[in-house]
């Protein structure tokens, strides 16, 4: 069981992936995404969307957040929030989901955020259910 996250780094989470969403790169969605992470040592590490002219060259938040995480030297991610305005909560989409599952748990509490105040609360192995990991790659 990991332990719960903190209201205090629940507010540093959604201060980062709001401050992160303000620079985001969305000229052609319009829609800009922040996402933030706490690491194993109570690190927050943030991203945002960078989409490219290319449209499949385009990044998502939570994937630049992960990738921040790990140059950092995080191996684990505790807790994340993603920060979008939409009609409905913004969670991350599938493959993200994929990404963060190398990095947490089934347990793992994903946020959803917007720029008012929460929105929904989903644990990781809600998103991705009977997901593979990287203890499949453990052999009998
Ligand atoms: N996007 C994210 O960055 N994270 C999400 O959780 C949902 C979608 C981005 C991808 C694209 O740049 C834009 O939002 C519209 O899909």
């Amino acid at each position: 069981m990991p332990s719960p996250v903190s209201e205090h780094d629940l507010a540093r989470l959604v201060d980062a992936a709001r401050a992160a969403r303000q620079h985001a790169h969305a000229p052609y969605s319009r829609f800009a995404v922040g996402a933030a992470l706490l690491d194993e040592q109570g690190r927050v590490h943030a991203g945002c969307n960078v989409e490219n002219a290319a449209y499949p060259q385009s990044l998502c938040a939570e994937a630049v957040a992960l990738g921040v995480l790990v140059a950092a030297g995080g191996r684990r991610v505790q807790a994340a929030v993603v920060v979008g305005e939409s009609a409905h909560a913004v969670t991350p989409c599938g493959g993200c989901r994929q990404k963060l599952r190398e990095f947490a748990d089934d347990d793992t509490p994903v946020w959803s955020a917007d720029e008012q105040g929460w929105r929904a609360r989903h644990a990781l192995g809600e998103l991705l259910p009977a997901s593979f990991g990287p203890d499949h790659w453990t052999r009998p």
